[in-house]
């Protein structure tokens, strides 16, 4: 093949087919490898150099004026995105690429995107909760891409999904979060929660959004 954009290095269109299949079956997917795993290395590092430099801020539960910080239901630090390094530009193009498959095959006019890092301390969780309300057509379809090389299932932290916002049963997924392993969810149809993590647990989350605004409201959630 002959392409010269580093970002096409960098997207396994392959996968991503596959995953935007089950994402439309399902309602969520995950795929082991969708990144350049060199892409996902630097991301880790440069998480772990902001952690280290102290400029990670405690995340925040709740928009639209209800913003808290809540330690009952979420214990982690995040940093939304800023394109600021060649990474994370190298990122949002997968992204965007992943954006442009995924109005392709299901037609859900995704517009933009946002991202963050989180970082989450021995003993972080996050408990169970739906990425966009209902109706809201906020957030459509998350993103997760986790960074922790070599993770073991018995330093917890899995990622625990139901199949839809009544089903209180028994999870349809647990998803170990290993480095370079990537989850699509619809972000207003599949409740998920962080287990306790016994190490500390690095991710990228990110949410496709529909533009919202109209005439009445301009959209200023972000
Ligand atoms: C989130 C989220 C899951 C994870 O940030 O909304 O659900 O595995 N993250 O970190
Ligand atoms: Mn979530």
């Amino acid at each position: 093949m002959n392409h010269t954009s580093s970002e096409a290095d960098d997207f396994d269109s392959i996968a991503s087919d596959a995953a935007i299949a089950s994402l439309a079956e399902d309602g969520y997917a995950f795929v082991n490898r969708l990144f350049d795993p060199a892409l996902i290395m630097t991301l880790a590092a440069e998480l772990a150099a902001m952690e280290a430099a102290g400029t990670m801020a405690t995340a925040a539960v709740g928009r639209d004026g209800g913003l808290r910080r809540d330690v009952d239901i979420r214990r982690a630090a995040i940093r939304w995105f800023d394109g600021g390094t060649e990474a994370e530009r190298r990122f949002l193009a997968v992204a965007e690429l992943l954006r442009i498959a995924i109005n392709r095959r299901l037609f859900l006019g995704l517009f933009d995107f946002e991202c963050n890092f989180i970082a989450y301390p021995t003993g972080g969780f996050y408990g169970r909760h739906l990425d966009s309300l209902a109706g809201a057509r906020n957030r459509v379809v998350s993103l997760i891409v986790y960074l922790d090389a070599d993770w073991q299932a018995d330093y917890g932290g899995a990622l625990r999904l139901w199949s839809g916002p009544e089903d209180q049963g028994a999870a349809s997924a647990e998803i170990v979060p290993q480095a370079g392993r990537v989850v699509l969810m619809m972000s207003e149809e599949i409740p998920h929660e962080v287990l306790p993590s016994h190490r500390p647990r690095h991710a990228i989350a990110g949410w496709w959004r529909v533009n919202a605004s109209t005439g009445q409201r301009l959209d200023t959630s972000r």
